[in-house]
């Protein structure tokens, strides 16, 4: 049926309609989309396009850039600067802010993006995404770093695109969680996931567990047990599942559920986790939180996290809304010490804190 469907646009114009971001953040979000279209050309022909491959080139924080970073990078800020809506971007791949060209007028969004996330598995033809977070300005002028640093609960838009079998975008403007879909022949994205939710239990979770020995104490219970499953505390068998890029992983769990942890590691001691806040982090958990689960650094709230570098890193811990707050309790048990075999060394038995340890 190819009458009597939903667009995005039709959909963004009924979710604002009266609201004060009416008519601008609707194109704003639709100009986002233009860029996703574009990038979902070049992901599919892949090889065919000469996409593949990477650059010499290495952006702020030393990863070797692939082209479709780079060329991912350029399709948002060239679908969006021109249009009069965004003050200024921020992306993974630029060290400093985007300053709009003179000739384009400025708007009064900002809008923080990663271009291509999961650009390792670009190459092996498994899905990536793009992630976007939009802010409102709020002043004018030319906008400097510190105007991007703003916590996520101030964020009036954020989603991402899932370049998998079929293009998605899922996306929220603080009414609900939604998902659609690319019909190439049409050109359009339709409506095909209304109002998604996030189950509260799941016995499926997503780590990287080549990093297991770099982990907090309390992250390493919580997947052991997991791991022991029926034979274990939990009494019931979990499944894994990584993929690596993010927007996959959260997609499964906005799909069916489930709980996606990169946590705090000692791995790099200088990185306070591996996802970054304003473009990762941020958006990803204001599009959970509006689908009923929860995201966490284990020991705060995502989205009231106040930023402090425009790179900036966090742990990240998100879905099933038991299952974080599970998680969180293992982290205040570890840090109060009440947590015996997992409490902080200063706190186990035969320390200096404990009855044992002053006996
Ligand atoms: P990006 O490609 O934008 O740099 O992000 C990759 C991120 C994220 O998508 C994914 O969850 C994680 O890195 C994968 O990390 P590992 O390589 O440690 O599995
Ligand atoms: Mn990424
Ligand atoms: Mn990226």
């Amino acid at each position: 049926m190819l009458l009597g469907r939903t667009t995005l646009s039709k959909f963004l114009i009924e979710q604002l309609r009266g609201t004060e971001d009416q008519a601008d953040l609707a194109a704003l979000l639709v100009d986002v989309t233009a860029a996703v279209k574009t990038i979902a050309s070049m992901t599919a022909k892949g090889a065919l396009g000469g996409y593949l491959g990477s650059l010499d080139s290495e952006n702020v924080q030393g990863e070797t850039q692939k082209k479709l970073d780079v060329l991912s990078n350029d399709a948002v800020i060239q679908s969006c600067e021109w249009g009069g809506l965004v003050a200024g971007m921020a992306s993974e791949e630029l060290d400093e802010p985007y300053r709009l060209p003179r000739a384009f007028e400025r708007g009064a969004y900002l809008l923080v993006f990663d271009p291509l996330d999961g650009s390792s598995n670009i190459d092996v033809n498994v899905s990536v995404g793009t992630i976007f977070s939009v802010l409102r300005f709020g002043r004018v002028g030319e906008p400097t770093t510190a105007d991007f640093l703003r916590p996520g609960a101030e964020q009036v838009a954020a989603g991402y695109a899932i370049y998998g079998p079929s293009t998605m975008m899922v996306l929220t403007v603080g009414k609900g969680t939604h998902g659609f879909t690319l019909d190439r022949e049409i050109g359009n994205f339709i409506l095909t996931h209304p109002d998604l939710k996030i189950p509260e239990d799941t016995s499926e979770f997503a780590i990287n567990a080549s990093n297991e020995r770099f982990w907090e104490p309390p992250v390493q219970r919580y997947v052991a047990e997991c791991k022991a499953g029926r034979t274990g505390d939990r009494g019931r068998d979990f499944n894994m599942r990584w993929i690596a890029s993010m927007v996959a992983d959260v997609h499964r769990i906005l799909m069916r559920g489930g709980v996606f942890m990169y946590p705090k590691d000692t791995k790099e001691p200088a990185k306070p986790g591996r996802l970054r806040l304003l473009y990762e982090a941020n958006p990803i958990a204001f599009v959970i939180e509006q689908a009923g689960g929860v995201a966490s650094t284990g020991r705060a709230r995502i989205l009231a996290l106040q930023p402090e570098a425009l790179h900036q890193r966090v742990p990240v811990m998100l879905g099933a809304r038991n299952e974080i707050e599970r998680l969180e309790r293992y982290h205040r048990a570890y840090d109060s010490g009440t947590d015996k075999p997992f409490a902080s060394p200063l706190f186990r038995d035969r320390s200096l804190y404990s009855a044992e340890g002053r006996a």
